[in-house]
């Protein structure tokens, strides 16, 4: 048992854990206004596609608590106008339109309901968005941990455990997995600049779970396979365009060029919330671009003179030829992706 959430719901208040404080500092923040959500997903307080998703819907419950109105139509308004806010949050990370527009759904189902009733079903969905996300990571990494064996070397990059999901994690939940089915390995860390959720998120939860690592600069990455000490990637994924182009934290494609220089098995661990069907590849994927000053400081201190340009993109998109295998709840699609995503996609849970 993991004795941390990311995210959870309790007496009309969204509880999360602050992950901009993490490692250093475990606080929990307490919200009840969804403009503070929409804050705390801006500002990385949480985050990770899943969990941003989660996050999402909690923020639209509490939008749709707050209105006031008794009259049907305009609570409908007020709340597809509360989701549209929430959804500027951040860009690229599909699971926060998904469970948004999965909220919206509920509103949409049930027309002829009084207010008070669509208040009650949207604050039970975002718990069953919460619920259905943990049950689906463990699906998923059930699937995925036969791609880790005994005595491997995985890398990984970011953060996707438990912190970046509802509950349990993607890329994270197979290696987790896998240690729960006895199997005995370690992970290299990639430090994820400029953030650093790999050194201060993944760690902190491969510490947790007793898995032992080792965390690496990221651009020791190409060194250690060279060497032959990377036997496996795993990464998540914070959109999958139709043909399998993934999104994911930036440095997750020169990651996936090194490993087919190297024959490294290269894969993406993600549920299907994360794939958007309405895009054909990833060139279309919006990437979000953040405040330059991330990579010129961290935190308070600062890295580089001051007035130096910087160039801060948050995601890269790694073209589905690189990609070994996209490891989901209904299993793993192995190339050619297109068709193997095609198929599982119609495949019953
Ligand atoms: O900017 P972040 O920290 O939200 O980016 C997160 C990632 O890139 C993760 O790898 C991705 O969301 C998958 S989380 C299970």
């Amino acid at each position: 048992m993991i004795p941390y959430c990311s995210i959870c719901w309790e007496d009309n208040k969204v509880r999360l854990l602050d992950q901009r404080l993490l490692p250093q500092e475990e606080l929990y923040l307490e919200i009840t206004d969804y403009h503070d959500i929409i804050e705390a997903i801006r500002t990385l307080a949480i985050r990770g596609a899943p969990a941003i998703g989660v996050a999402a819907a909690m923020g639209a419950a509490l939008g749709a608590l707050a209105l006031k109105t008794e009259d049907p139509e305009e609570f409908k308004k007020s709340f597809a106008a509360i989701c549209q806010e929430i959804a500027a949050a951040r860009p690229t990370a599909v699971n926060l339109f998904w469970a948004l527009n999965r909220m919206q759904d509920v509103v949409k189902a049930h027309p002829a309901e009084p207010v008070a009733a669509l208040q009650e079903r949207l604050v039970r969905e975002a718990q069953v968005i919460l619920k259905e996300d943990d049950t689906t990571n463990r699906h998923l990494a059930q699937h995925g941990q036969v791609v880790i064996k005994d005595g491997d070397q995985v890398l990984t990059h970011c953060n996707t455990g438990a912190l970046a999901t509802g509950a349990y994690g993607t890329a994270l939940g197979v290696m987790r997995a896998a240690w729960e089915a006895g199997k005995r390995f370690s992970v290299w860390v990639d430090e994820t600049r400029p953030l650093l959720q790999g050194a201060r998120l993944t760690t902190w939860e491969l510490g947790k779970i007793g898995i032992p690592y080792t965390l690496i600069p990221d651009g020791a990455a190409a060194a250690l396979m060279q060497k032959g000490r990377v036997n496996v990637i795993i990464v998540g994924a914070d959109r999958i365009a139709a043909n399998g182009d993934t999104a994911n934290k930036i440095g997750t494609y020169s990651l996936a060029v090194l490993a087919q220089y190297h024959g490294v098995p290269f894969y993406v661990a993600a549920p299907f919330s994360t794939f958007d069907f309405s895009l054909a590849d990833g060139l279309q994927i919006p990437v979000e671009e953040r405040a330059p000053e991330e990579v010129t400081r961290f935190r308070r201190e600062i890295l580089a003179p001051s007035g130096a340009q910087a160039l801060n993109l948050a995601f890269d998109v790694t073209p589905n030829e690189l990609i070994t295998g996209i490891i989901t709840e209904k299993g793993i699609a192995r190339q050619p992706l297109i068709s193997d995503i095609k198929y599982l996609r119609s495949a019953k849970d």
